[in-house]
């Protein structure tokens, strides 16, 4: 993981990296360019020039590396466009950094000047230089000497370099790309390396060492208290199922008018669509489907870094969805925890059935403790959600529009994605099952809507929940952009803690 500080020093012999954009209406063989150094006043003769002999564009994810009298590098990031007041989204600054980090492999340390409105913007280009500089190398074996390490330090320059406050938006932005990176290496390791036992004793590892407390169920234990979802989603497998729980309790506070969040996240370690197998081609994108529970685990043990003056609980039911003679057949009917039961008529949607368990163990322990503010589910659930939003914007769904404004209120602080979806009533009724209280397949059409409208069966209407489809933004299949790398992303966990930081101030 880089490190960041601010640093109020100008730099001689290193790498610098500033913005650029192309002025607007510049629309002659010979476009004009505005270069973009916050508070580093540099020298820009013949770099406008060069700019517009290279062709750039100043678009978002177009870096220019120059060499430059002063300066080992001189990188210049494209901004894209201000917004209608004239600054730069925070996104746009996140995303711009990120790439420029990125770029910068193999490099030990570079010195980001970026324009900045606040010291929000400031954290954004922080935050987007930390989870840019990301590899992934831990399974190379002889072409590990030909990979460049990423970036490893990393200076923001700012005037305000000595103020308590941009110390303590850095130190944060640290911890949220620590757990990013947490969360991308365990999407990126494969499931021969990530059952669910690994996943839960890893995550222990971790939690413990952060002061969180965790509880392992194994699948004993998971049979006994009538955990039907769980266990018969993972019963076609070698590698027995987990419930994994890790819970935050700030210490010596109050804890009257703390509030008190769920985070529960599907973790699926490999999805081969069990009985009702998925085709070969793509199949490999399914170690990504314990995302979810990732991004629950990591935002949980984030915000206990951060110290936050609220409780949150992160469940993580574990199994893995495999082919045998054990595994659960078309038509079997299974028991979730609480005791509704379900008609599995498509092995291939289970991560409704170990999502249902683990939603109602949350509310239940929620309960216990003093009452839920809110419950939020974190899940690659469904193909359809891919159709839908593509690639790069998850869906939220709620049975509460309120708790669902204040999540899309934080995600425009963590600048992911998310765009609401409805739960249409109409639907439920094809989710009717003739043997038992509910089938886990409905209507194909409006699949990712059908998903939510199962896991709203679980959630009592009293409960504010959101449920987060992360299927397409979890796994990048593409190309690296902004600072989002190939193969596990990390999305959700910078909105969960985003989330978590406005329970706190409201
Ligand atoms: N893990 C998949 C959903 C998925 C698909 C995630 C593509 C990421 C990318 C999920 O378990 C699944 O198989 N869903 C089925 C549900 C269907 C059988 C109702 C789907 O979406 O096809
Ligand atoms: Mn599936
Ligand atoms: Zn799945």
């Amino acid at each position: 993981m880089a490190l960041v500080r601010a640093t109020d020093k100008k730099v001689g012999a290193e790498i610098l990296v500033v913005g650029f954009t192309r002025e607007p209406g510049a629309k002659s063989n010979k476009p004009r360019f505005t270069i973009e150094s916050g508070d580093m006043a540099i020298d820009k003769a013949g770099l406008l020039d060069a700019l517009a002999d290279m062709g750039a564009t100043g678009a978002a994810d177009e870096v220019i590396k120059l060499p430059a009298s002063g300066y080992k590098l001189l990188v210049l990031t494209g901004l894209g466009e201000t917004n209608s007041s004239g600054i730069y989204p925070h996104e746009s600054l996140r995303r711009a950094s990120g790439a420029a980090a990125r770029s910068l492999e193999g490099q030990v340390n570079a010195t980001f000047s970026l324009p900045y409105d606040s010291i929000e913007a400031l954290a954004a280009i922080a935050e987007g230089a930390l989870l840019g500089a990301y590899t992934f190398d831990e399974f190379r074996g002889s072409s590990k000497v030909e990979r460049r390490p990423a970036l490893k330090s990393i200076e923001i320059f700012t005037v305000k370099a000595k103020k308590k406050e941009v110390a303590q938006v850095l130190r944060r932005a640290e911890i949220i790309a620590e757990q990013t990176h947490l969360t991308r290496d365990l999407i990126n390791t494969p499931p021969s390396h990530l059952t669910p036992d690994s996943f839960a004793q890893r995550l222990k590892k971790i939690a413990l060492a952060s002061g969180l407390k965790v509880e392992i169920l194994n699948h004993t234990q998971l049979k006994a208290k009538g955990y039907g979802g769980i266990i018969g989603v993972g019963q076609g497998s070698a590698n027995p199922p987990r419930l994994l729980h890790i819970s935050y309790q700030p210490k010596g506070r109050a804890s009257k008018k703390l509030k008190r969040f769920a985070f529960v996240g599907k973790g699926i370690t490999f999805d081969t669509g069990g009985l009702a197998l998925k085709p070969a081609q793509g199949m490999e994108a399914m170690k990504s489907d314990m995302s979810g529970a990732a991004a629950v685990s990591a935002a949980v043990i984030a915000i206990a870094k951060l110290k936050l003056n609220v409780a949150v609980d992160a469940w993580a039911p574990l199994a893995e969805n495999m082919v045998s003679d054990k595994a659960t057949r078309p038509s079997d009917i299974i028991k979730i925890y609480g005791g509704k039961t379900v008609e599995v008529l498509n092995p291939d949607a289970e991560g409704r059935l170990i999502l249902a368990d683990a939603l109602v163990r949350a509310a239940e322990v929620g309960k216990k403790l003093g009452g839920l503010d809110g419950i939020v589910d974190v899940a690659t659930l469904t193909g359809a959600q891919v159709v839908a939003l593509g690639t790069r914007t998850s869906a939220v769904m709620t049975n509460n529009e309120k708790f669902r404004e204040s999540f899309l209120d934080a995600t425009q602080r963590s600048g992911e994605q998310f765009w609401p979806m409805p739960l249409p009533e109409e639907l439920r009724p094809s989710l009717d099952s003739p043997v038992a209280d509910l089938a886990n397949i409905g209507d194909r059409m409006g699949g990712m809507l059908v998903a939510g409208i199962f896991l709203k069966e679980f959630v009592s209407p009293e409960l504010p929940w959101l449920h987060l489809d992360i299927a397409g933004p979890a796994f990048n299949e593409g190309k690296a952009h902004g600072y989002t790398p190939v193969g596990g992303t990390g999305v959700a966990v910078h909105s969960l803690v985003a989330l978590a930081e406005a329970a706190v101030s409201s």
